[in-house]
């Protein structure tokens, strides 16, 4: 459902009813609150980082050149078109979706107190946080659907990081992201659709 908020026309994801039984995780798509837009003007930079993923095994050497590749790119570009956040949800800029690799790129714009739910991957997950202050906290898990907190990093400075799973799967890497910062960008890169992530509750 389109909603317009500072100025902006936000595509809210709208919640499609699935099949689900009590045992089968949610999905980052059911999150009533996501705020995702698709912005126009960055196809030089998607189809570039395409030439790097397209046709190739998902393995270090691969992280290690997109993490290069986007590392460079934030570093010689402004993010001044990524200023619109939210107070109910960090928004999320389609920078470019692949039909063909199902690989896609997404600007993510933050305001403090802004979080994800706790969630999981594809494949390849690519993190770079351009500005801002934040903290991840890594999970693992316990039983079907519930999750404890391994690791907890706080992030004060430009990162990039990468993790890679399982293919075929989008239970990898499970996390919460929170901005601590007034405001915040990061960029991540992702071997498949993101909203396909499962999400996860604490355990108790
Ligand atoms: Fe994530």
């Amino acid at each position: 459902m389109p909603v317009q908020e500072d100025g902006l026309l936000l595509l809210l994801y709208k919640q499609v009813p699935t099949m689900q039984t009590s045992h089968t995780a949610s999905t980052l798509s059911r999150q009533p609150a996501l705020l995702s837009v698709t912005t126009e003007g960055y196809e030089t930079f998607f189809v570039r980082l395409m030439d790097i993923v397209r046709h190739q095994p998902i393995d270090q050497a691969l992280g290690q050149r997109i993490q290069s590749y986007v590392t460079d790119w934030l570093a010689s570009h402004t993010l001044a078109d990524f200023a619109t956040t939210s107070t109910t949800s960090y928004v999320r800029n389609y920078l470019g979706r692949c039909p063909e690799t199902h690989w896609e790129a997404i600007l993510m714009s933050w305001q403090q107190g802004n979080t994800t739910a706790i969630h999981s991957h594809p494949q390849f997950a690519g993190y770079f946080f351009a500005d801002g202050v934040f903290e991840v906290e890594i999970f693992e898990p316990v039983e079907e659907n519930k999750v404890r907190l391994a690791k907890r990093v706080r992030v004060n400075e430009p990162t990039a990081f990468f993790a890679i799973g399982d293919a075929e799967r989008f239970d990898n890497h499970i996390h919460r992201i929170t901005c601590l910062s007034d405001r915040g960008h990061s960029l991540h890169v992702y071997s498949d659709d993101a909203l396909q992530g499962k999400t996860y509750l604490l355990s108790e």
